[in-house]
């Protein structure tokens, strides 16, 4: 599903290089559910950009489905991202100035599809994360936990096939925080359409949580971008 094959990033110009990673190897299977875990500055969130095509590595390469993102144009991977991967945030990312149910559906639209159409699968995933009762309401008027609820809603519309998680429960407090894991490891469970049919879809998550981390069924620990 996913493949990071000796993988290095290094930020900076030259005489300025900051490696945040360093021949990682990892091979992501279809139902895993993986936590990534390490102190701050160790490359985590690097990972899960490389892992998504939001920044491509300096060395090695990134298998996702198959396709290595070093050899796709950014229009390839702005459509790959859009239909192939979920992203959740720390901060939950929502637009302000649009609802709950608009925020869910609004990667659908995005993608060309009609808000009309979308509007029974946006109220479907709002009733999954239990937030049935808030599809009006406009992210200010949520909690932090309702509010990274809609987030993961509206990550899961195009039914991806791998989601990224980075820092989901960071800003949560621990109650809140497990209910994300828990709707988090029931997601991870769905099967979404891929290229060879209905698979298992893979989800890793960043977390300095042990307790979240411990109920991920792998833990890949990074220390200096080195998978320790
Ligand atoms: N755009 C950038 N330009 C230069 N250096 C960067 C950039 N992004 C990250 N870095 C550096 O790369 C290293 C890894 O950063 P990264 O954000 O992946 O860490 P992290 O493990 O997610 O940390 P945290 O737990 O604090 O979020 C850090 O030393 C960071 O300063
Ligand atoms: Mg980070």
């Amino acid at each position: 599903m996913l493949l990071l094959r000796h993988v290095s990033k290094v930020y900076g110009e030259t005489g300025h290089e900051v490696p945040a990673l360093r021949h990682v190897d990892l091979q992501v299977e279809p139902g895993d559910f993986i936590a990534i875990t390490g102190p701050s500055g160790c490359g985590k969130s690097t990972l899960l950009h490389l892992a998504c095509g939001l920044d491509l590595p300096t060395d090695g390469e990134v298998f996702i489905n198959g396709r290595s993102t070093t050899a796709l144009t950014d229009d390839q991977l702005t459509t790959m991202r859009r239909h192939e991967i979920g992203l959740v945030f720390q901060s939950f990312n929502l637009i302000p100035t649009l609802t709950a149910l608009e925020n869910i559906v609004l990667p659908a639209t995005l993608g060309g599809r009609s808000f009309a159409s979308q509007i029974d699968q946006g109220r479907k995933l709002l009733g999954c994360v239990g937030l049935e009762n808030r599809e009006a309401h406009y992210p200010d008027q949520l909690s932090g936990g309702e509010a990274q609820r809609v987030a993961i809603a509206r990550s899961l519309i195009m039914n991806p096939l791998i989601l990224l998680a980075d820092e989901p429960t960071g800003n949560l407090d621990s109650e809140s925080g497990m209910a994300i894991m828990d709707l988090l490891l029931e997601f991870g469970n769905v099967e979404a359409d891929s290229p060879r049919g209905k698979v298992k879809r893979s989800t890793l998550i960043v977390t300095h949580d042990e307790g979240i981390a411990n109920r991920a069924r792998r833990r890949v620990r990074l220390k200096d971008g080195i998978v320790v």
